[in-house]
């Protein structure tokens, strides 16, 4: 279990989000606008994750977790998904060392299962090399979904209490947060959604409790480490009271 940030109850001026969680969406609408195939959005989608990276390290900001495919994502026609899958392995075989300069950790979570074997040999190797690493954590969702994550935690605790291992009354929030895939994060600060739609599209559904919500007109190729640290500074002007009383 990681500890949760401190609750700022104190009102505006908060500090700088510790982990920020971004859905990025708007690829397509960008290739529409630009009369070009979704491939070409797509790809300048994965040139945006590079601004976001940066404009993670240069605000200070630990965790980034970035959903770039959602379980629901696999029921898109089989060249989109293929495409997808092609900008990931390039993305791997092409950032990682860059990433790990910057002294940038990556974590995958997800249905790893579902990948390629070449793909799941990718992550599992950028994670090992880049696991000491301490500046920012990249966590990128992949074959990702709250629901699925919430129900695999439950059957892994009804599996622990068949086995006598804890019983029904250790079952706590933090003991439940520990059978997740987040367990070693900390609760998201800030989400941000890009692309004008306002909704969480089962993502980190749990962790979210108590996020603060930013929801950008921009599409998801258009966003730069500008619009990164201006988000910062928009999450720092928020008065957070994790449902206690104003002072
Ligand atoms: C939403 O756009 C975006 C995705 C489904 C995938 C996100 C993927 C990337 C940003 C590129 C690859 C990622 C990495 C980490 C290399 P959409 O297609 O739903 O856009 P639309 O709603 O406008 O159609």
């Amino acid at each position: 279990m990681v500890a949760q940030s401190q609750p700022a109850i104190s009102g505006p001026g908060l500090a700088v989000p510790r982990h920020v969680a971004i859905i990025m969406d708007g690829n397509g609408r960008w290739a529409v606008r630009h009369n070009k195939p979704r491939s070409v959005g797509h790809k300048r989608g994965a040139e945006a994750v590079r601004e976001a990276i940066e404009g993670a390290l240069n605000s200070g900001v630990e965790y980034l977790t970035l959903y770039a495919f959602s379980s629901e994502n696999w029921n898109r026609p089989q060249d989109e998904v293929s495409d997808l899958m092609g900008l990931l392995k390039l993305y791997l075989s092409r950032e990682v060392k860059t990433m790990h300069k910057q002294g940038v950790r990556l974590q995958v979570i997800g249905r790893k299962e579902m990948l390629s074997s070449d793909i799941r040999e990718m992550i599992s190797r950028a994670e090992t090399l880049t696991a000491e690493n301490s500046r920012l954590t990249l966590v990128i969702a992949l074959s990702y979904g709250s629901r699925d994550e919430i129900v695999e935690a439950a059957k892994k605790l009804v599996g622990k209490v068949l086995e006598g291992k804890i019983s029904a009354s250790d079952i706590t929030e933090d003991v439940l947060a520990d059978e997740l895939m987040t367990s070693s994060l900390p609760d998201p600060d800030l989400i941000i959604r890009t692309s004008g739609e306002q909704r969480l599209s089962n993502f980190l559904m749990w962790q979210a409790a108590y996020s603060e919500f930013l929801f950008l007109d921009l599409l998801w190729p258009d966003f730069s480490k500008e619009t990164f640290q201006d988000a910062v500074s928009e999450y720092q002007t928020r008065d957070r009271r994790y449902g206690a009383r104003p002072q």
